[in-house]
């Protein structure tokens, strides 16, 4: 693994250049190779404990995105015209809470931990959970899954900005209509996951119709 050495201007330039696109080309396709790498920086992310409590879809069947529509009122537009939309999922509490068969199944399988490692791991994550972060209602273990699938979240818009590849982060959705929707249509068992975001990919349509806004970079970061 080589370390990274990306000029400090060609990644603000990313920044600069990355905006919520509100209308893509709906003639442009993002390459194969392209989505990959965008989704595999979601795969990368860094997550609590390293569990990856998050799942993504990447809806490129039509009817399926048609019947988004109805449930996500910032997305229509996005719907029609983006190369690829992706739903952001997150883990519930029947995947997550302490004592999951996910979570087990984490530390055993995917990072074949030995025994006396898994048992104080699990230990040490149930007192995270139940003393340190007072996770102890479903909602709140849902929320704290969205927050770390907000950071892969960032992790593909910004990614995919540094390749030239538009995004829009949406959470205009009605979120228990959507998840009753993903439940009946999209396979997704919703006492496992919820819906925490959608985002689209492709290529603007036309310049943003704004320039970036931001607050003072002074007012955002004090030191110390
Ligand atoms: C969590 C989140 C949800 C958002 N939801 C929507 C949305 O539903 N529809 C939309 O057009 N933009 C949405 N946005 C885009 C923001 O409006 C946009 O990022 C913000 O105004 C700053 O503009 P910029 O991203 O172009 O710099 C969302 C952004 C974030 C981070």
């Amino acid at each position: 693994m080589n370390t990274p050495n990306i000029a400090r201007e060609t990644i603000l330039n990313a920044f600069q250049f990355r905006h919520a696109t509100k209308e893509f080309d709906a003639t442009k396709t993002i390459s194969n190779e392209d989505i990959d790498f965008i989704l595999k920086t979601a795969n990368l992310s860094p997550s609590s404990f390293g569990f990856e409590p998050w799942h993504f879809i990447v809806v490129q069947n039509k009817e399926l995105r048609e019947l988004l529509k109805p449930v996500a009122w910032g997305a229509p537009l996005k719907l029609d015209t983006a190369s690829h939309f992706v739903l952001g999922l997150s883990m519930k509490a029947p995947m997550v809470k302490h004592d999951a068969d996910y979570i087990m199944h984490m530390m055993k399988d995917v990072k074949q931990l030995p025994a006396d490692v898994i048992e104080i791991y699990s230990k040490f994550y149930r007192e995270f959970q139940e003393r340190d972060f007072d996770l102890d209602t479903d909602k709140k273990l849902f929320d704290w899954s969205s927050k770390q699938t907000y950071i892969a979240l960032g992790n593909m818009m910004t990614s995919a900005a540094l390749v030239g590849i538009d995004s829009c982060p949406i959470e205009g959705f009605h979120q228990e209509k959507a998840e009753a929707l993903l439940q009946e249509k999209f396979g997704v068992d919703t006492t496992k996951y919820g819906l925490s975001f959608m985002v689209a990919f492709g290529y603007r349509k036309a310049a943003p119709e704004f320039a970036k806004s931001r607050r003072n970079f002074e007012d955002v970061v004090s030191w110390k």
